[in-house]
């Protein structure tokens, strides 16, 4: 693992973002791999304001993301499809054919995970991979297990999940299922890039790059990747 450390979210956000631009400008029909949540905003700021600066165009480029709520509709603010187009790609020149999510309505789970591993095959792969990391140590929606995951799949969420995200449901409870990529699908990625940041995530961080690769701790088994950079602020790597 190469391990990063800067002083704050804000550095970070411009780090990663360059990362991306960088790799998007040497190869403009990349495939890339994204992540929500709080974590990956300040990346994703940084990455609109270079495309408005006309310095980078993400017009062959495709993304995957990591997952979605189950039983919620696409369309409402808080699918992971919202978040993705408000965030991030309704700021960039991205065709919207070349955006991919997991389908959390499925009614068949099995076939939606083949059709996602299908796809991104289909692309060639996953060049980069951005993560995040939960305060229970999950990557996109693995929660702690007694082993790891494979394929996409569906997972009911853990009541640390649940309180760690409840807060962005104003209007309807948060939903108690999500489809995600498996531990097997995200560690195909060619590199990672995970980024963690505050003092919340210090513990599942140390656990992370200190502890044994266990699914206990899904990150941990970014240990075994041979291409993970991890970015830290001050307070995430305050443990280490
Ligand atoms: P956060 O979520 O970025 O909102 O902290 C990260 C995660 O749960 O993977």
């Amino acid at each position: 693992m190469d391990i990063r450390i800067f002083k704050n979210e804000a550095e970070i956000g411009q780090a990663v973002g360059k990362l991306f631009c960088d790799f998007v400008n040497e190869k403009p029909d990349c495939v890339l791999g994204l992540a929500t949540g709080a974590t990956p905003v300040p990346t994703y700021n940084f990455i609109a304001d270079q495309y408005a600066a006309g310095k980078v165009s993400f017009k062959d480029v495709s993304t995957f993301n990591l997952d979605e709520y189950c039983d919620l509709p696409k369309e409402h603010k808080n699918s992971y499809y919202s978040f993705m187009f408000e965030n991030l790609f309704s700021k960039l020149d991205i065709n919207a054919d070349n955006v991919n999510f997991l389908d959390g309505n499925t009614t068949d789970p099995e076939a939606e995970s083949a059709r996602y591993a299908e796809a991104i095959a289909a692309k060639g792969g996953i060049d980069i991979q951005l993560l995040g990391i939960g305060r229970n140590g999950h990557i996109a929606f693995n929660e702690p297990a007694d082993e790891f995951t494979g394929e996409s799949f569906k997972i009911a969420l853990t009541q640390s999940t649940i309180d760690a995200n409840s807060i962005y449901f104003d209007d309807i409870p948060m939903p108690r299922y999500a489809m995600t990529m498996g531990i097997g699908s995200i560690m195909k990625a060619r590199k990672i890039v995970l980024i963690a940041t505050g003092a919340s995530k210090a513990e599942a961080v140390k656990g992370m790059i200190k502890g044994e690769v266990t699914p206990q701790l899904p990150a941990s088994i970014l240990q075994q990747h041979q291409d993970a950079v991890i970015f830290l602020d001050e307070a995430a790597a305050s443990l280490l």
